[in-house]
């Protein structure tokens, strides 16, 4: 048997199939003939290979509860190996259902309420959720953007640190929305102040697989003492669509860091996960390189195809450089249109649904991400719309 959904053009209508992208934009606030590239899935069918196991399982019938042994750690080692060059410890492994549950359990096990939390803005908007719905304070490094691409102002991330004693830093790598995938010099010189300032480092890594320019390297892989002040936070839910199979495994060396993260899984009732989770994550990181490498190839034309048609057609809008994620950061900032005005002329005038950069923190205003990891014609109807909705709209194009 061979790989059967690699047809990546394909249109699948994800409506009324409780999909959360394309059935909830009338709850949602969004007239209801609105395009959807916001949130971070795939309109791709998954391998067939994970399809299959799935099948198969679900046809056994009884859904009891569920738990692996070693042979889902090595298969889950092996994908870190051989696309991380990372070697993971099976005692390491603590399985959530979900890097952000897991992101919020690391919140509760490390700092205290009214305690602050470093995070780096614009970044995925859970980060500062998390913080926050915990009685947290965010304390935000802001990227900054230079030539084109974000890169970290270190003074102001140790000052930072230090006035508001920060004890947790939740790392995006690769970051979303920015689509920086972060140098080794980079991530060891924010490693070495976190060290220096006993700072533990969550490294948020959902994004490891996509990686098109440049390394992404591990966080715990780079010496001793950073695996040991750190967690790695990894899923197959990005990489072969699986979200709403609630499953992620977290890598956490240091066993005192361990203790605490385990304590506030179980306090927060968790224990066994979805069979279903198990089995696909199972499938896809045994069976699935083929559709990932056809998937890669899919999403880095696309890129391609957004870069080319901003740089034609859109020329006071920028698309910051990419090295990682399938989510394209869009600077409409020269265009002159007002924050709020852009929203309203995406949403009402263009018909879309992306996500508003304001959303990401303060610094993402006048920015939106559009996510394209969906079929080509669907990303051409995207940008034909935003294209128009501009012309129209008396603004600077
Ligand atoms: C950086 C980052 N972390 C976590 C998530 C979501 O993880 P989960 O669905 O496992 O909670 C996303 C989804 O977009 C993400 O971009």
């Amino acid at each position: 048997m061979s790989e059967r959904n690699l047809d990546f053009d394909k249109i699948i209508d994800r409506h009324g199939t409780r999909c959360l992208k394309y059935d909830f934009a009338k709850r949602r606030g969004m007239p209801e003939d609105v395009l959807p590239l916001w949130v971070a899935d795939m309109d791709f069918e998954t391998s067939s290979y994970i399809q299959d196991e799935l099948k198969n399982r679900i046809n056994q019938g009884i859904f009891g509860y569920s738990e692996v042994q070693t042979p889902y750690f090595e298969i889950v080692r092996n994908w870190m190996e051989v696309h991380h060059n990372w070697t993971p410890e099976e005692r390491w492994l603590v399985k959530t259902p979900g890097v952000v549950f897991a992101l919020a359990m690391a919140v509760r096990a490390y700092t205290e309420a009214g305690d602050s939390v470093l995070i780096q803005q614009p970044v995925y908007y859970p980060f500062s959720e998390v913080i926050s719905d915990n009685d947290r304070e965010v304390v935000s490094n802001d990227l900054v953007l230079k030539n084109n691409t974000y890169c970290i102002d270190f003074e102001d991330f140790e000052n930072k640190i230090v006035k508001n004693n920060i004890k947790l830093f939740l790392l995006c790598s690769p970051h979303n929305p920015t689509g920086r995938v972060w140098t080794v010099e980079e991530l060891r010189k924010m490693g070495d102040i976190c060290l220096k300032h006993n700072v533990i480092v969550v490294s948020d890594e959902i994004h490891q697989d996509f990686v098109f320019h440049g390394k992404h390297t591990v966080f715990a892989n780079l010496g001793e003492k950073y695996e040991q002040n750190c967690i790695i936070c990894t899923s197959p839910s990005k990489t072969f669509n699986l979200a709403s199979m609630l499953i992620s495994n977290i890598f956490i060396p240091n066993p005192e860091l361990r203790h605490k993260f385990r304590k506030e899984v179980n306090s927060a009732g968790i224990s066994q996960l979805s069979v279903l989770g198990l089995v696909a994550t199972e499938a896809a990181y045994s069976k699935g390189e083929e559709w990932y490498r056809a998937m890669m190839t899919y999403i880095r034309q696309n890129l391609e195809f957004v870069r080319n048609f901003v740089n034609k057609n859109l020329p006071n809008v920028k698309m910051i450089d990419l090295e990682g994620t399938y989510l394209v950061w869009l600077d409409f900032r020269k265009t002159g249109i007002s924050p709020e005005k852009l929203d309203e002329i995406i949403v009402h005038r263009a018909k879309l649904w992306l996500d508003s950069g304001k959303i990401f923190g303060k610094c993402g205003e006048g920015f939106q991400r559009i996510n394209v990891a969906c079929p080509r014609s669907i990303l051409k109807e995207a940008l034909e719309r935003i294209k128009n909705a501009l012309i129209n709209s008396d603004y600077n194009l």
